[in-house]
């Protein structure tokens, strides 16, 4: 069966059959913080019938973020969003069906169609903190969510989603969130309540996209937005180089959502949360560029502009760095392979292992990034450059399977931040709070904050 000998990874015993699925799908960070100081960069947990491998720092991950599909494969641990993405697309899909679904991705998210979304942004931004009094108590948690929303709308979904059907939209979409708990990871296709409402609301946001697509390509009408992309695509060699189907364009429109809309409004809080945090050492050189690029570029928040915007850009990071919201990224063994631990010892991990690397862990290594616990843009400009080692910041993953909406991601934060560095002082009432680790995408718990709009430039 395993044709590659060698030593396996030390197995982190003594957990029970069901308590090892239990304690992983409560937030498995207990487990990798006992495992890494128990055995080290490598090490296996049987988590129900499987076994999970965790590779652990910058020594140990090229092979898993560089291999290619045929050894280190998505699909078969991320097949549980099938029900959610729809038939037809993602991880429903055969490699090079996907292969082809992700360069669509990557087309609709190139420099010059950023430059058509920038724009779009900085509406959405302006509008709603328009909408804010002069002063008040808010959780950034809450208001990003909605505000990324609104603005995931707009951009991804099109204007007739924004403008038209949007309350409706986004009552669907929270059904199919509402659908993704721990326990879907391993048994997403259980018969309970909240499974059998992602169906439904899957099934209902395929009427209205269905619609939408069919007026937009009767029609003749065109947007700039992530659906016109995926109108306009077409496959090149597979399934003979037709166009998306309406069902297939609504799975990545839904697969798109799901990997940007959370993630970009949990980062957007932490950045926001360390920033009035840190008045000294983030907020007034955040303040203090806005002015340099005010002076450079007036006003408008252009592309170019929020490009040159280097500290708001740090400090993004490094909120990135200390709270990446997803906890794990994985991959299924499809070939065994070795791997090296720092301390020289080496293992084989056999086929058919799940394989984990976590950016929560990786970024609290003191040994690639100095005092860990603290927040300190500074550690990502020269000279130092922390994040230069290879495969030590993953927060957008690495290699092969990199974040395909990370520039999508830091133009629209730096969109939000630059539009509230130069309108309002903000106050933590709180506390910074902890991540709230008992949820899929991993965000702040609850942190009150005061706000006052002062036109500072
Ligand atoms: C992949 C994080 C925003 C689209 C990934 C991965 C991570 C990540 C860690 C790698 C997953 C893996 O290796 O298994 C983030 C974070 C974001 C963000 C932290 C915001 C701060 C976005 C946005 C979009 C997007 C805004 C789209 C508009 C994607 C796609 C992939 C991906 C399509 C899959 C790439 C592949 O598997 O080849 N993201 N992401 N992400 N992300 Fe993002």
């Amino acid at each position: 069966f395993n044709n590659f000998p060698g030593k396996r990874p030390p197995v982190y015993e003594g957990i029970p059959y069901v308590g090892g699925l239990i304690k992983f799908s409560k937030g498995p960070w207990k487990l990798l913080h006992d495992g890494y100081a128990k055995f080290g960069e490598v090490f296996t947990v049987p988590v129900a019938h499987k076994r999970v491998t965790f590779l652990i720092g910058p020594d140990v991950s090229p092979h898993f973020f560089k291999a290619g599909d045929d050894e280190m494969s998505q699909s078969e641990v991320y097949d549980f969003n099938v029900p959610t993405f729809g038939p037809g697309v993602v991880f429903d899909v055969e490699q090079k069906v996907r292969t082809e679904q992700f360069r669509m991705f990557t087309e609709a998210l190139t420099k010059n169609r950023l430059k058509t979304y920038v724009p779009q942004f900085n509406k959405e931004a302006e509008e709603y903190f328009a909408k804010w009094g002069d002063e008040g108590i808010i959780d950034f948690k809450d208001e990003f969510s909605k505000l990324v929303t609104l603005t995931a709308a707009r951009t991804l979904l099109g204007r007739e989603v924004r403008e038209q059907l949007f309350e409706q939209v986004a009552d669907l979409l929270h059904g199919l969130d509402e659908g993704m708990v721990p326990i879907s990871v391993f048994f997403p296709y259980l018969p309970i309540p909240v499974h059998r409402k992602r169906d439904r609301c899957r099934k209902e946001l395929s009427n209205i996209f269905g619609k939408v697509i069919r007026h937009r390509r009767e029609s003749g009408h065109r947007e700039e937005d992530v659906l016109q992309q995926f109108i306009d695509a077409r496959y090149q060699n597979v399934n003979g180089g037709r166009a998306l189907t309406e069902e297939e364009i609504t799975g990545l429109l839904i697969a798109v959502l799901f990997a940007g809309q959370h993630t970009s409004s949990i980062t957007t809080s932490w950045t926001g949360i360390f920033m009035a945090a840190n008045k000294e050492k983030a907020w007034l050189p955040a303040v203090e560029e806005q002015k340099a690029i005010v002076a450079k570029h007036g006003t408008s928040l252009s592309f170019e502009a929020l490009s040159d915007m280097e500290v708001l850009h740090r400090n993004i990071t490094e909120a990135l760095r200390m709270h990446p919201p997803l906890l794990l990224v994985m991959r299924y063994a499809k070939k065994p392979f070795s791997v090296t631990a720092s301390d020289g010892k080496t293992y084989v991990v056999p086929k058919g292992d799940i394989v984990a690397a976590s950016p929560n862990f990786s970024h609290m290594l003191p040994q690639i990034f100095k005092n860990p616990e603290k927040y300190d843009p500074d550690r990502f400009a020269p000279p130092r450059e922390e994040q230069n080692r290879p495969y030590s910041f993953i927060g957008f993953g690495a290699g092969r399977h990199a974040c395909i909406g990370q520039n999508f991601a830091y133009l629209q934060i730096k969109s939000i931040w630059s539009v509230l560095l130069r309108n309002f002082e903000f106050e933590l009432l709180d506390p910074v709070p902890d991540a709230d680790y008992e949820s899929m995408v991993i965000g702040p718990k609850s942190c009150r904050v005061k706000f006052t709009r002062r036109k500072l430039l």
